[in-house]
């Protein structure tokens, strides 16, 4: 049985709905602090809802110039121009649409060979500029975010991360002409709690098994994502398809 009242869960009728609800959020977040600090993810989920996003920089003008951006993952070793890396992917699905400045873009570095210092970097970074002020996550159908597998220290911080054989299963469907990297680089799970407000979306019923496993249960690091509710100030926006075998008590 899931308490709704620990956190904050949105149930939409269509996934079109969640990606208009999480961009309103983002817009109205924006307003409130242009210079905000925005944590970026990637993956088919994602694409939709940077749709919304450009559609609210074309038609409404929406001002993203002084918005900076923190991405949470990159595969490890890639080349940044790889078109199976999360930068071009970024770079055709957002960035290259709307009027966000390149010195305004952070991204880990696929292959860089120092992979410590690039990761320690990131960390500091992200302090510098105050810490994230929103961060916007998908989820893997094992409970993972980022890159942040199964029984992935909830004290992480940005690392290297060997990928697990569920998402390497998952992700190569999408990856063409080059050998499936093992690793990858992403922020930790203490760097995402870490952010101010988070918003976790979910389409699909295949992420129906991974959002209940979420929502419901043990907080346990089996399920990276669970940790989220313990986060003060956490939103989950799901389609309806997601939360159908959800049992809940309002
Ligand atoms: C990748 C990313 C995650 C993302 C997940 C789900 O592994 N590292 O940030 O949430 O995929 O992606 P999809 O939306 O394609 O299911």
């Amino acid at each position: 049985m899931i308490n709704k009242s620990d956190f904050k869960l949105l149930i939409v009728k269509t996934e079109k709905d969640v990606f208009k609800e999480a961009a309103k959020i983002v817009c109205n977040e924006i307003k409130k602090k242009p210079n905000l600090v925005f944590g970026l993810a990637t993956g088919k989920t994602m694409k939709p809802f940077y749709k919304e996003l450009i559609y609210h920089y074309k038609k409404h003008h929406f001002d993203f110039s002084r918005v900076k951006t923190f991405n949470l993952d990159e595969y490890y070793p890639i080349s940044g121009k790889s078109r199976n890396s999360f930068r071009y992917f970024m770079e055709k699905n957002f960035f290259r649409h709307v009027n966000i400045k390149e010195e305004n873009i952070h991204f880990l570095s696929g292959n860089t060979k120092d992979y410590e210092k690039e990761c320690k970097n990131y960390e500091r970074m992200i302090k510098e500029e105050g810490g994230i002020d929103l961060q916007v996550l998908g989820i893997g159908v094992n409970g993972h975010i980022g890159f942040n597998e199964p029984n992935s220290s909830f004290q992480s911080l940005t690392r290297m991360v060997k990928l697990s054989k569920s998402t390497i299963k998952q992700n190569s469907k999408y990856f063409f002409n080059e050998n499936f990297p093992k690793y990858a680089l992403t922020m930790g799970i203490k760097t995402i709690m870490n952010s101010k407000k988070i918003i976790l979306i979910a389409v699909g019923k295949k992420k129906s098994v991974a959002i209940k496993k979420t929502l419901s249960g043990k907080i346990s690091r089996k399920i990276p994502a669970s940790i989220l509710r313990r986060h003060k100030n956490v939103e989950f926006i799901i389609s309806s398809d997601v939360a159908s075998d959800l049992k809940l008590s309002i």
